[in-house]
């Protein structure tokens, strides 16, 4: 999906995530704090941070020192900026234009780096993994939280029905943009997800990667460790 398409949405993009995953996504998101390591002051990178949601629940960690969150899209980051201000994290959370394909890090300087429903919006998903495996200090860890598809009957129906009919409609009725949710149930449908991108993740160099379903396997997190 697009910048512009992005930018188009910001306004209305947490409500209508709120519905379309039947008000499931703040909890997929929290899940993410499960994986990060029991050890205090870690700094922590969220990629594609849009609204800043994983930014300001990792924020909210007593584990987390600091958060840098970034993103392409303008308008998303606006929002997010509103929201960390009104939570009053500013200080511990800084949200920036930049490409999660060419970040402007040194080697090795996070100790996490997370991603919640970007990686499949990427250009290019090995260079994205690959530059979030540059970033992260050997003992860190990436943690992503991506859509996927149930396995099993009578869900894997369910969810195709939903994904291919329910989502774009609800999601045109609620943004009057139908392309946008047009664009993520594809990218949600194209997305290598289990095993696969277990597989691709082990490719870039991560070690011992898990793989946690949530929600009968409407989305996953995947954890990868750098050693
Ligand atoms: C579906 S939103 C997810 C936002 C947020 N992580 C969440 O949990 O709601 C996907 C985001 O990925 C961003 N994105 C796509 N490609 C990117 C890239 N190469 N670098 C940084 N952000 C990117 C988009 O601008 C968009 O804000």
């Amino acid at each position: 999906m697009s910048t512009e398409i992005f930018n188009a949405i910001a306004p209305r993009y947490d409500k209508t995530n709120y519905i379309l995953s039947f008000g499931m996504d703040m909890g997929w998101r929290r899940k993410l704090l499960h994986y990060l390591p029991s050890v205090e002051n870690l700094h922590v990178l969220d990629l594609a941070t849009g609204t800043g949601d994983v930014a300001i629940a990792l924020a909210r960690d007593h584990r987390v020192a600091k958060v840098v969150g970034v993103d392409l899209a303008e308008g998303m980051l606006k929002r997010g900026h509103e929201k960390v201000a009104r939570a009053s994290l500013l200080s511990k959370i800084k949200l920036s234009v930049a490409d999660a394909l060419a970040l402007d890090f040194p080697d090795k300087v996070f100790d996490v780096v997370t991603v919640a429903f970007g990686l499949r919006n990427f250009s290019d998903l090995m260079k994205g993994l690959m530059e979030s495996y540059r970033v992260i200090k050997p003992g860190g860890r990436l943690i992503v939280l991506e859509f996927s598809s149930p396995r099993m009957f009578p869900y894997k129906y369910i969810h195709g029905f939903y994904l291919n009919v329910l989502l774009p409609l609800i999601g045109m009725v609620l943004t009057g943009n139908r392309a946008a949710y047009q664009c993520l149930s594809s990218t949600a449908r194209a997305f290598p997800s289990g095993d696969r991108f277990v597989r691709i993740i082990a490719q870039v160099g991560f070690q011992n990667v898990e793989r946690h379903e949530l929600a009968v396997g409407a989305a996953t997190i995947y954890v990868g460790y750098k050693l």
